[in-house]
């Protein structure tokens, strides 16, 4: 795995043939970006990278180049980029009707939600379809308010779930999060991940401590009853911060008894991506009330789901509420597929095998590169986070950029994340094989030791 000076990592074989490309040219698409589209929307690379095809792992710029996809369209394509068996599933419905709302029957949406029941644990068998999960924990949140009469929400610090006013409020990086009256009521628990925690101890005695900081916030903080607490089981904009199992067992127990339901953002963390499991909170042996979903269900189907017990469910009837896209056939047809996908191909058995092999060659690559401070996270939900100095922890934000361009270069494209940007993420689609994680932990180990000169 080691590289030298003369060798040059080789991307694995594949028998795909791009299209030739005929729209128009980069140029022209990056002068439209910039005059019609809001200025808000950036670019991951200093020359803006144009991606227009994608074939299971990899993906291809106009001119036919491919890459290795580390971050799956941020963590979404879960079966591979144009998955056939998605795709034709997807192109069948298209070829009947491609919008009816939920006013009518279709089969689709009910056997989505039954799929998805069969998934979860007992009692969780009640689905509530959405567009993405900014608006699935918008709704999970106003759920929890609704059926226990309180207002105030517990979240963790490093979170991300979503930019619409609630998800946006309960996300915790200042680089999220505008200068705007979003939500009352929400406030931040130190995060359980040992790394930079302000507790010490072993990682479960820092968790325990973390789930105390819950208990804490709700006697300074609220009247001393709660609506819910939401967190991710691995923060994954955060950086693929993750507390000891302990901790999500100790937070779910404190806000119970301050009356709160229990939301898990399934979001990154779902269908099989953390390896051991199909959900990211069964890593923790817990059964949250409520939980979300969006990204991997659909495998870029802009579709997001609420899956909760119906006693809770049933708080919406008091008004109506719709969702005009909640449900949409299309995007049904997706997340079926996805869900058969998942299983036929062994996705999450592959998450857990192939994961297992990159976290071990990035544990390997930090005893030979200093700039390695933590590896952390499960399956292909992986993290490792860049320091200066590792005695400081000085995050080492423009190397981590520098990372991103040389491992482009050589047809490598990963993620970035957590509050400095300093943390590189691995979260490929599942199908992942092998060779491509030696050839990614190759152009790694290469990038890592030009940045580190
Ligand atoms: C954990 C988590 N929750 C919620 C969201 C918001 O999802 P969306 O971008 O589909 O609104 C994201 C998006 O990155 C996420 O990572």
């Amino acid at each position: 795995m080691t590289t030298t000076a003369t060798t040059r990592p080789v991307i694995p074989p594949c028998d795909h043939k791009p299209h030739p490309y005929t729209g128009p040219s980069r140029q022209e698409v990056l002068t439209m970006r910039q005059q019609y589209c809001n200025p808000a929307i950036f670019t991951l690379y200093q020359d803006p990278l144009m991606i227009v095809e994608g074939h299971m792992q990899y993906l291809y710029d106009e001119t036919g180049r491919r890459y290795l996809d580390l971050f799956a369209g941020i963590v979404t394509v879960s079966c591979g980029h144009s998955h056939p068996k998605v795709v034709a599933r997807m192109k069948n419905q298209l070829d009947l009707i491609t919008h009816t709302t939920t006013i009518y029957l279709h089969p689709n949406f009910p056997a989505m939600a039954k799929k998805l029941a069969s998934k979860m644990p007992q009692g969780l068998d009640v689905t509530y379809f959405t567009n993405s999960g900014s608006e699935a924990n918008d709704l999970a949140m106003l759920i929890a308010r609704l059926y226990t009469g309180s207002n105030d929400i517990i979240a963790v610090r490093n979170s991300y779930h979503g930019n619409s006013p609630t998800a946006m409020a309960a996300t915790s990086h200042h680089t999220w999060k505008y200068p705007a009256q979003l939500n009352s009521g929400i406030h931040h628990a130190i995060s359980p991940d040992p790394y930079r925690s302000p507790f010490s101890g072993t990682p479960e005695q820092v968790a325990s401590q973390a789930a105390d900081d819950i208990r804490q916030l709700i006697r300074y903080s609220t009247p001393g009853r709660v609506a819910g607490y939401i967190a991710e089981p691995i923060q994954g904009v955060g950086g693929a911060t993750q507390g000891a199992p302990n901790y999500l067992k100790e937070a779910y127990a404190v806000v119970r008894e301050y009356g709160g339901l229990c939301i898990a953002d399934e979001v990154q963390t779902g269908f099989g991506r953390t390896g051991d499991h199909y959900w990211g909170f069964q890593n923790s042996g817990v059964v949250p009330d409520i939980v979300t979903m969006a990204k991997g269900i659909g495998n870029g189907a802009p579709l997001a789901a609420v899956t909760t017990r119906r006693d809770i469910a049933s708080v919406l009837t008091q008004r109506v509420h719709f969702n005009t896209f909640g449900g949409n056939p299309v995007s049904m047809a997706a997340g079926l597929a996805v869900l058969d996908v998942i299983d036929e191909d062994g996705l999450q058995q592959n998450s857990k095998v192939v994961g297992g092999r990159f976290k071990q060659g990035l544990k390997e690559l930090q005893t030979r590169h200093r700039m390695i401070g933590d590896v952390r996270g499960m399956g292909l939900m992986l993290g490792a986070e860049l320091v200066r100095d590792r005695g400081t922890k000085e995050p080492a934000k423009e190397e981590t950029l520098q990372i991103l361009e040389i491992a482009r270069e050589h047809g490598v494209l990963l993620g970035k994340g957590g509050l400095d940007g300093n943390v590189l993420r691995i979260k490929p689609p599942m199908c992942l094989t092998a060779q491509d994680v030696d050839f990614a932990l190759e152009v790694l180990d290469l990038a890592l030791g030009r940045v580190e000169k």
